[in-house]
């Protein structure tokens, strides 16, 4: 039968708890070598995620959870207050890692919400409690992203071109990925003809970690450039984009990695479909549109060097936006593990996020 689901599994797992640690695949060494190193504290976290050695919305929540319960652990058993006073510490702390994905505070605050209503407890059950949730929404993003993969089947036309940007898949969240995920489920589904994979520049996320992912899923890729795109589109070779999301507010205005806007525009003026993928953690209501979004800046050896090697002239001036705004309006959808999006979405992203029960 055409479309009948091959029904395999994800081959791998890129961030992992054991026993009393966090297990990742450290980003930064592939695709030459698969690095995992282990994480046991708070610090290490801040460090691991401030350097992308994890990396991706919802994995930076996971890791956050962790390290929040890491950090916990290491705190005298006191009064409710105090111990929450200090995990509130903890909070801000871990918070400063990285700015744009909402993911991380969403986790952060997830964790605090279930504190305060376990309140009247021991301390020293309270961080069986914090370690309890970070299980829950680790696993919890396994089955997001597992749904938001079967249901951006319904917007995959057979033998569909998907063009992608940055790393959306098994690297970047619990499992399977959001963007990543749709197109493993089309592939498993076998409505895929191919994907062409951004090499999504300064750091290179699409060239070394979505072709990494999709030589082990023996998934059908080829490489572009990030300029290559509009002629791609030009010549009739994509049917539709499909890209994740670090925050999406009130509005449907999308944070994503920088490029992610001039495919939007691009695909608008070659009328293309655009859809963003991800889970309910990556909405932020509490942000109207995207100019109130933080845009991440990062530092300007990532655009002066590739690997060791300098680029530009010494002391050239760099700006180095690490996400840019896709205003809701070139989006035509978004693929949630609530199923399909469309506008009006200030209505209808409210909608998921109130019918979504959260465990606390
Ligand atoms: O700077 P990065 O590599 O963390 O940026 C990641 C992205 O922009 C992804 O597209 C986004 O987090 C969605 S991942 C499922």
């Amino acid at each position: 039968m055409a479309n009948m689901a091959k029904n395999t599994d994800f081959s791998f797992t890129a961030i992992e708890w054991e026993e009393d640690h966090l297990r990742i695949i450290d980003q930064t060494f592939l695709p030459s070598r698969e690095i995992y190193t282990n994480l046991n504290n708070a610090g290490q976290v801040w460090e691991a995620i401030k350097h992308l050695k994890v990396r991706g919305a919802p994995a930076i929540g996971i890791a956050a959870a962790y390290g929040l319960y890491m950090g916990a652990r290491e705190i005298p058993d006191s009064t409710f207050e105090s111990f929450y006073l200090e995990v509130e510490r903890l909070n801000e702390y871990i918070a400063t890692s990285r700015p744009t994905a909402v993911n991380l505070q969403w986790a952060l605050d997830r964790i605090m919400t279930t504190l305060q209503a376990h309140k009247d407890k021991e301390v020293s059950e309270l961080k069986e409690i914090m370690l309890d949730t970070a299980k829950t929404i680790h696993q919890e993003d396994q089955r997001l992203c597992k749904l938001i993969g079967e249901n951006g089947l319904e917007v995959i036309s057979n033998n569909a071109s998907i063009l992608t940007h940055c790393n959306t898949g098994g690297l970047a969240t619990a499992r399977f990925g959001t963007a990543f995920s749709v197109i493993w489920h089309a592939h498993d589904s076998k409505k895929l003809k191919q994907v062409w994979v951004d090499e999504t520049r300064p750091l290179l996320q699409g060239a070394r970690l979505t072709s990494w992912e999709l030589k082990k899923e023996e998934i059908p890729f080829k490489l572009i450039t990030d300029s290559t795109a509009g002629f791609l589109m030009q010549q009739g070779l994509v049917d539709i984009v499909v890209v994740g999301a670090d925050r999406i507010t009130a509005n449907g205005d999308t944070a994503n990695k920088i490029g992610t806007y001039s495919l939007a525009v691009l695909a608008d003026a070659h009328d293309i479909p655009f859809y963003v993928a991800a889970p309910y953690s990556t909405i932020d209501l509490a942000l109207e549109d995207g100019s109130e979004i933080p845009v991440e800046e990062r530092n300007s050896e990532e655009i002066t060097k590739i690997g060791n090697k300098e680029i530009a002239p010494p002391k050239t001036k760099v700006y180095n936006p690490a996400f840019d705004i896709t205003p809701n309006r070139l989006i035509t959808g978004f693929i949630t593990d609530k199923g399909i999006i469309k506008p009006d979405y200030k209505k209808n992203l409210q909608k998921i996020v109130e019918e979504t029960s959260v465990e606390v």
